[in-house]
């Protein structure tokens, strides 16, 4: 049995092409190797690009214990710390799942409905009228207050102002072209002095900690049970031999619900945004299934409205935030595909390219919602949050907010798009966004008695 195809060109420009261009990369790849090919990102870290569907339900259905998937992401510790969630593997890693889900499910989400369509009204009604400026920073400061609240129940306060301007701070240094390949390379990491980018990113990273540990500490002291926010959850939890999770623990998770909790749903909803201002027809159904709306719906008819549910599905096709699902490290030796893999092959279903493949999903490249509409698609055919035992655990929250908030804008403001060119994914990170941040310009408000959200947005 042979191993799948391998892209011939010096690691280096592999490396290159992955940060630059990585949809290019993975189309042009596909195209000349087919829907297995492999790739070496230096330092012998082979990568085996899938998107053949039946091929990624083989990976996703086996048992979850044949793979590790944290110590790939390596990249990430230097954020988010050797106990995140991201990095975790085997039996800490379901405990802590266990321990992280709930509150992003259910009715623990719906309790965040009403503060997701506040928190918009509250942001845009500040928006300059008749001036463009960037959505997704403006979109990134509402997801970031609600998952604020959702972690440490807190969306206003001295140290909700230092962290809202300390995780910008971060963000802006990480999810730069350089940025990532600093993440790739951990000497361009050091400090080399006063105004070296590692030397900034120790000391934003090291504020970040301060403002992290007092919250723990202060918590800890006076803690409070009757609390619904997710740092009460944890600092109640007892693993088996009924000892607490650590600060450095505690930390560890936080970041990482802060940072993976925010970052892609502002993304998510710039883009809806974005596709729903470009094309006038999209624009003009999704405002006559909202004005069907009863004048005060409650928020369970807004989370269904079909429409709005494929505009979301259809935004997070075309372009998916994460371009692979985490990858797979195989611990025995696996046959996938017609192909034999050995242990330490890095496995990466390929969320873009399957998005993108025609036999799926016809006209690829057109945006057109009416295909969620007219047929179901597979887990494995349409994975936008990965899938297994690793899939988002935001997954329904980040939906959840994506709707609130096209929703709440859609009804209550009249936008129009200030771009002249279509707009193009590029990487910010581990992820990809709108190059420019997708501009619009405000031209008013509808009347508050009229809009259907008007109730739920008042303070
Ligand atoms: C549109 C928004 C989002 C997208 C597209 C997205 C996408 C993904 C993907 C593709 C994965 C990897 C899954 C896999 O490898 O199978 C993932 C993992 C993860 N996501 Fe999300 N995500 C989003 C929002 C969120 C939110 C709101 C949260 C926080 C509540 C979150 C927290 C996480 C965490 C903690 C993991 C790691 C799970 C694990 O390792 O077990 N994500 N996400």
């Amino acid at each position: 049995m042979t191993l799948p195809p391998t892209y011939n060109a010096p690691p280096f420009l592999q490396i290159a092409r992955w940060i630059l261009e990585p949809l290019e990369f993975m189309r042009s790849c596909q195209h000349r190797y087919g829907d297995c090919f492999r790739a070496e990102f230096g330092a012998g870290r082979h990568f085996y690009f899938l998107s053949d569907p039946k091929v990624i339900e083989q990976v996703l259905t086996a048992n979850p214990a044949n793979f590790d998937s944290g110590r790939a992401n390596w990249i990430l510790r230097p954020t988010v710390g050797d106990n995140s969630l991201l990095l975790l593997d085997g039996d800490r890693h379901q405990r802590h799942r266990q321990l992280l889900m709930p509150p992003f499910h259910g009715e623990r989400m719906k309790a965040y409905g009403e503060l997701i369509c506040r928190l918009t009204e509250q942001v845009a009604s500040q928006w300059p009228l008749n001036q463009p400026f960037a959505t997704r920073p403006e979109i990134q400061k509402i997801s970031l207050s609600i998952i604020l609240q959702a972690v440490f129940g807190l969306t206003e306060g001295p140290r909700c102002d230092r962290l809202r301007s300390l995780m910008d701070a971060l963000l802006k240094l990480t999810t730069s072209r350089f940025g990532f390949v600093m993440a790739f390379f951990p000497i361009l990491q050091r400090d080399y002095g006063a105004w070296s980018p590692g030397r900034r990113f120790n000391q934003v990273m090291h504020q970040i900690d301060e403002e992290l540990y007092a919250e723990i500490r202060e918590r800890r002291h006076a803690f409070d049970p009757t609390r619904s926010d997710i740092l009460t959850l944890l600092l109640a939890a007892r693993d088996e031999t009924g000892q607490p999770m650590t600060d450095v623990e505690l930390r560890d998770e936080l970041m990482t619900l802060l940072l993976a909790g925010h970052e892609t749903t502002a993304t998510a909803i710039t883009w809806a945004i974005y596709w729903i201002h470009y094309l006038p027809a999209v624009k003009a159904k999704l405002l006559t299934e909202l004005a069907s709306l009863e004048k005060q719906p409650d928020l369970g008819a807004i989370v269904r409205l079909p429409y709005l549910n494929a505009i979301c599905y259809e935004t997070l096709r075309i372009y998916p935030i994460a371009l692979i699902t985490l990858p797979r490290i195989l611990k025995v030796p696996m046959e996938i595909g017609g192909y034999q893999f050995e242990p330490e092959s890095l496995l990466a279903p390929c969320i873009y390219l399957v998005h993108q493949r025609p036999d799926l999903y016809p006209e690829p490249t057109t945006f057109r919602p009416e295909r969620f509409l007219e047929r179901q698609f597979s887990p494995y055919e349409y994975f936008p949050f990965g899938g297994s035992n690793r899939r988002c655990i935001g997954a329904a929250f980040a939906l959840y907010e994506m709707k609130l908030v096209l929703a709440t804008l859609l009804t209550r403001y009249e936008l129009t798009l200030a771009e002249t060119k279509p707009v193009v994914p590029i990487r910010r990170g581990v992820t990809t966004a709108p190059k420019g941040g997708v501009k619009l310009i405000a031209k008013g408000q509808h009347s508050a008695v009229s809009t259907p959200i008007a109730s739920l947005c008042q303070t």
